[in-house]
């Protein structure tokens, strides 16, 4: 397994990976033209020569962005591909510059194990003025806001983090 920087003719597998999710009104959509205008806020798991796993970096401002769209194929689970696409995603904050990252989720233990904490999502407007308030799930929000706190890891980082090869 393999985790790189998506290529352009990879779009359509990478929406596949959580195209039963956006259906179900568990993850926001994201369309090919976004996708394409922002490539390389994404990284693929890539195993057996396919596609089985995506991640994408948003950038809210200077010193916060987001891990969105973090799927992986159901028979690839249970392997830590989402725990290495997470760190390669916190990898590539890191590499920016950007000292806040910020995850909504319903798997918070995945998060918690690889350092996030707990936080509320009232506590990053940026997040709430341009995602939340649009979206049509807002009433029945049961996702978790996680913070990686960088501070705290600074003396362990990066040896821990980085463990696969971007191309
Ligand atoms: C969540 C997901 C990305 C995990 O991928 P993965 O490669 O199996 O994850 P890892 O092997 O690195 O870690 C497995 C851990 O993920 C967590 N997890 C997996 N699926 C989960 C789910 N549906 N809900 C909550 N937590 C989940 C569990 O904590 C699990 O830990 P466990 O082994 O102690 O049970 C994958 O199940 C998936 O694509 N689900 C659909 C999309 C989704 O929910 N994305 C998360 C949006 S932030």
């Amino acid at each position: 397994m393999n985790i790189r920087a998506a290529y352009p003719d990879e779009i359509d597998a990478i929406r596949a990976l959580f195209a039963d999710e956006v259906a179900a009104g568990r993850m926001l959509p994201r369309t090919v033209d976004e996708i394409r205008a922002h490539l390389d806020d994404w990284l693929v798991a890539e195993a057996d020569g396919a596609v089985v796993g995506c991640v994408s970096l948003v950038r809210f401002n200077g010193t916060l962005c987001e891990i969105r769209s973090l799927a992986v194929h159901p028979a690839y689970r249970g392997h830590g591909i989402a725990s290495a696409l997470v760190r390669e995603a916190l990898a590539l904050a890191r590499q920016r510059g950007i000292p806040r990252v910020l995850v909504l989720t319903r798997a918070a233990k995945l998060f918690e194990r690889l350092g996030f904490r707990r936080d509320f999502v009232a506590n990053f407007p940026e997040k709430v003025w341009r995602d939340c308030a649009p979206c049509p799930f807002r009433h029945a929000c049961d996702e978790v806001a996680l913070i990686y706190p960088w501070h705290e890891h600074d003396v362990k980082e990066p040896a821990d983090v980085p463990t696969y090869q971007l191309s």
